[in-house]
């Protein structure tokens, strides 16, 4: 159930028989329990609008909700708020529903499923997957999750960078440095050493830059050899990431990189400059976006071109992702398009998008921005030796200190045979939950001892969480899938228990909606908090029938709340720990 919905609909209602106006409520919860649980902000604005003393609104506003089931309390408060306390009964009520729908936890399904795209992770081969991309496959793992929950058709697309000039500078490089035993080996890595030699030859010496520029065209131009090279670094770095795929748990629908869309690139940019988008400066064909009508505010006026071909003939990232945009419309049929990337390609998403509606494009496109990753110093996160952290590297250290850590703990119910899984479990949900619980939008230091906390707010605490639920059921001897309860809310750590648990169809649904996971990683945070209370004020096993039985219904839709959570972040739950 959608809590907020449900109270906005009753809001509205009651402004509209009470007032003659539609109007938005506002509803949000109360900052204060002695405010009640939530309260109405919309009718200050109301006032200014309408000329009419806000409190007088409210009141008749207050007047219409008074009669509702839902509310115990309605009340005018301050200069125009209307604060309603729920009844117990109703809560308990409501949280029954949810433990009996055992399918969705409470969470409707939209009303109009949508095909969406979700672009993310999209590393480039012969670069090493290093930590900057672990924000884009992290988030936008949590992303696909929660709008397929939610009902929507997914297709998460890892847009691969296997096309452009880094493979001119590999296969001139290939031939100066490349051995084939290496290669055979560690291949992304001996790709990434000969990608930085060459780089740096490029800069320093003339000749070799043209050998690397010549060997890309020859690339493009459809060499046999050269693309049957090309072809085996394609897949040796696929083979690489999906391996580290596998330890996030992470899976595509589709790997649909740069190069799969090289024979439309031409077409595109006829196409622009046959319908006066693009057009040609200094040899190279240019989209001047600033002069778009489709340019938003911030691109107005702006004199820097969106290149599309260079002059030597070359496409371009732009040009490639002209294409896919086109490909997901018509080939996809996607309505909307998510791209998890840094925010710091900002810019060309803007770029991006106005072109393509100046092509008409209608279909919704969204760049989900995130920040950095910044080491424990607050500088981009890198080794000892300054080179960027790699992942793998970065999941090896979280599992042997998740394993360390575990040992250390106690209380911990372990089985000496299986820590071994729960520090995968624990390691990699806590890399997974330190980046999942920002707004995507900020920079985050990465702290070992934080993220790996049993007790603040990190992954482990969570896992935690969720195992000491299932143990009070194994210590019971319960199986919570046969809870029926009633319940009854009789302390108050029961009632703020289940009124956090009330809000979850809320989350969710906010969380699909902005693309923003972190909202489902503050409320599960907020369920273990009000969790651990209970715990402290009420006992569950040893209690009288009724009561035991109703503490168990409670403690059994948090524990699938947690669990369900977890999921829609990616994290595993850990039955025992
Ligand atoms: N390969 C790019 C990078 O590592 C990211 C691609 C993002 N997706 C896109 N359609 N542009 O920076």
């Amino acid at each position: 159930m959608l809590l907020t919905r449900l109270l906005s609909e009753l809001g509205s209602a009651s402004i509209r028989d009470g007032l003659g106006v539609e109007a938005d409520p506002a509803v949000r919860p109360a900052q204060q329990p002695e405010h009640g649980d939530y309260q109405l902000n919309g009718l200050l604005a109301l006032g200014r609008s309408l000329r009419r003393p806000p409190r007088e609104l409210a009141a008749a506003v207050a007047d219409r909700l008074a009669g509702h089931d839902p509310f115990e309390r309605v009340e005018v408060a301050g200069p125009g708020f209307v604060n309603l306390r729920l009844r117990d009964a109703w809560i308990a009520e409501r949280l029954g529903d949810v433990l009996a729908d055992r399918a969705r936890d409470g969470v409707p399904a939209v009303d109009r499923p949508e095909t969406i795209v979700v672009d993310f992770s999209s590393p480039n081969v012969a670069k090493q997957m290093h930590v900057g991309h672990l924000r884009s496959t992290i988030l936008g793992d949590a992303i696909v999750r929660l709008l397929r929950f939610l009902g929507h058709r997914v297709l998460g697309d890892n847009h691969l960078g296997d096309w452009g000039t880094q493979f001119g500078l590999l296969l001139a490089g290939i031939k100066r440095w490349g051995s084939q035993v290496a290669l055979e080996g560690d291949a992304v890595a001996e790709l990434e050493r000969i990608y930085r030699l060459a780089s740096e030859a490029a800069r320093a010496d003339e000749a070799f830059a043209d050998e690397a520029r010549a060997e890309l065209a020859r690339l493009q131009s459809g060499d046999p050899e050269r693309r049957a090279q090309w072809q085996r670094f394609v897949e040796q770095t696929r083979r690489t990431l999906e391996r580290v795929y596998d330890r996030l748990g992470v899976r595509f629908d589709l790997w649909l990189g740069e190069s799969s869309y090289e024979a439309m690139l031409p077409g595109v940019v006829e196409e622009l400059l046959r319908r006066g988008i693009a057009r040609e400066d200094q040899g190279a064909v240019c989209v001047f976006v600033g002069e778009l009508p489709e340019a938003p505010e911030a691109l107005r006026g702006r004199k820097e071109p969106f290149i599309v071909r260079k002059k030597d003939g070359a496409f371009l990232y732009s040009t490639t992702d002209i294409a896919t945009v086109l490909y997901r419309r018509d080939t996809l049929r996607a309505d909307r398009v998510l791209y998890v990337v840094d925010v710091r390609q900002a810019d060309h998403f803007a770029q991006l998008f106005a072109t393509v509606r100046a092509m008409g494009v209608t279909m919704r496109l969204e760049h989900v921005g995130f920040g950095t990753i910044l080491g424990e110093d607050g500088r981009p996160l890198r080794t000892r030796d300054g080179a960027p952290v790699t992942l793998e590297a970065l999941l090896d250290e979280a599992v042997t200190r998740a394993e360390a850590r575990l040992r250390q703990a106690e209380g911990l119910e372990l089985d000496p045979a299986a820590i071994g899984e729960v520090a995968r479990a624990v390691g990699i949900g806590a890399v997974k939950y330190a980046d999942l619980r920002q707004h995507r939008l900020t920079d985050y230091r990465f702290e070992w001892d934080k993220l790996l906390s049993f007790k603040g707010n990190a992954g482990p605490y969570l896992q935690y969480a969720y195992a000491r639920t299932r143990s009070v059921f194994r210590r019971g001897a319960v199986d919570p899938d046969t809870l029926a309860g009633p319940i009854v809310l009789r302390e108050p750590p029961e009632r703020a228990l289940a009124l956090v648990l009330l809000r979850f169809g809320d989350v969710v649904h906010a969380a699909a909606d902005g693309a923003l996971p972190h909202l489902v990683a503050e409320h599960l945070y907020e369920v273990a908090v009000a969790l651990s209370t209970f715990y402290e004020r009420c006992r569950v096993l040893h209690e009288d029938a009724a009561v035991r039985a109703s503490r168990l219904a409670l403690l059994a839709v948090a524990s699938r709340q947690l669990r369900r959570g977890l999921e829609l972040l990616g994290i595993t739950a850990i039955e025992r720990m």
